[in-house]
């Protein structure tokens, strides 16, 4: 029997505005999957809040999401990667009528759309109307969206983790429920590996994982490559600082080390560092970025203690 993403949502005793908030958020993954298979694969001509040039797909999935997200009347203010400004609800221009408030990248790895490798919708969902001083440990759900062979959606309300696939007649069905990572990880995904230049511990592990015959599992897209580690069941994430390019890391807190945090917590893995009280958010935009690494399994955590 085919369970639809809304009735898992639905017997999982999401709250209605949850749950419908999360349906058009899945609506607009549909969307930007029809785009990614039809659309300009160009550049846009613009750049984001970081410096990086923007793709005509970035800025579509970021209009494509705010436009579906804020007809709903359920948030009261969203925040995208693309974006400098928070939104706010158009109907109450005040920020007020929403139960939520939502952060998104729209497009996670859009560098790698013009090669055809698989890219992401990454999200994450805080009650209220504010982002500011807010912590991971806050949100009520996370999810991505993954555009591959099938495009999938994973998410948590903090009842585990589920995986759906968008079948031909356009809905999200359960494939994979309750996802579970283990501790004995054997395969690695090691992010800015420029790093290793200037940081020894970062080499070191790297040839500790070599040594012990570890498999390499990365495809430089972290949707796709935590998405690897949640299905398979095991397996480590790296993304160092580096450098005066990236002396904080590279991945932002809001859209993309929090939600994953959660959503690989939720899956029973001891992502480290843990999703922290000290990850408050001081703006909501892309500045917001930390170093970053998940699913460390006990035996390596001494690693990455900083
Ligand atoms: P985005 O496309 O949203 O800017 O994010 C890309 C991120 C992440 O998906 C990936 O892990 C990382 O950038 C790879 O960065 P480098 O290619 O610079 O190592
Ligand atoms: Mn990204
Ligand atoms: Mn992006």
């Amino acid at each position: 029997m085919l369970k639809l993403l809304d009735t898992h949502l639905y017997e999982s005793k999401a709250p209605d505005s949850l749950r419908h908030l999360i349906n058009y958020i899945a609506r607009a993954g549909k969307y930007i999957n029809y785009s990614l298979q039809m659309g300009d694969l160009g550049k846009a001509g613009s750049q984001n809040f970081s410096g990086e040039d923007q793709l005509a797909l970035d800025v579509l999935a970021d209009q494509t999401i705010m436009e579906n997200i804020m007809v709903c009347r359920l948030v009261s203010a969203a925040v995208s990667e693309e974006q400098d400004d928070v939104a706010v609800c158009p109907s109450c221009k005040t920020g007020t009528c929403g139960e939520y408030v939502v952060a998104f990248d729209p497009l996670d790895g859009s560098s790698l759309v013009d090669a055809n490798l698989a890219i992401g919708t990454i999200m994450t969902i805080y009650k209220g109307n504010e982002f500011l001083g807010r912590t991971g440990r806050e949100q009520v759900a996370a999810l991505y969206m993954l555009y591959g062979p099938r495009t999938t959606l994973v998410y948590t309300i903090g009842s585990g983790v589920h995986e759906f696939t968008l079948n031909d007649v356009g809905e999200f069905t359960l494939t994979r429920e309750n996802l579970v990572v283990r501790d004995d990880a054997t395969h690695f995904a090691p992010g800015n590996l420029r790093a290793v230049k200037d940081d020894a511990k970062y080499r070191k592990v790297m040839e500790r994982w070599m040594d012990e015959q570890y498999t390499l599992r990365y495809s430089g897209g972290m949707t796709p490559d935590v998405n690897h580690i949640l299905l398979k069941g095991q397996g480590i994430f790296t993304y160092p600082p580096q450098g005066d390019k990236y002396p904080n890391g590279k991945l932002r807190l809001l859209f993309e080390c929090n939600p994953f945090a959660f959503l690989m917590e939720q899956a029973g893995a001891l992502p480290w560092p843990a999703i922290s009280p000290c990850w408050t958010l001081k703006s909501p935009n892309s500045t917001n970025v930390r170093p970053f690494t998940l699913a460390v399994s006990m035996r390596w955590r001494r690693w990455f203690r900083n």
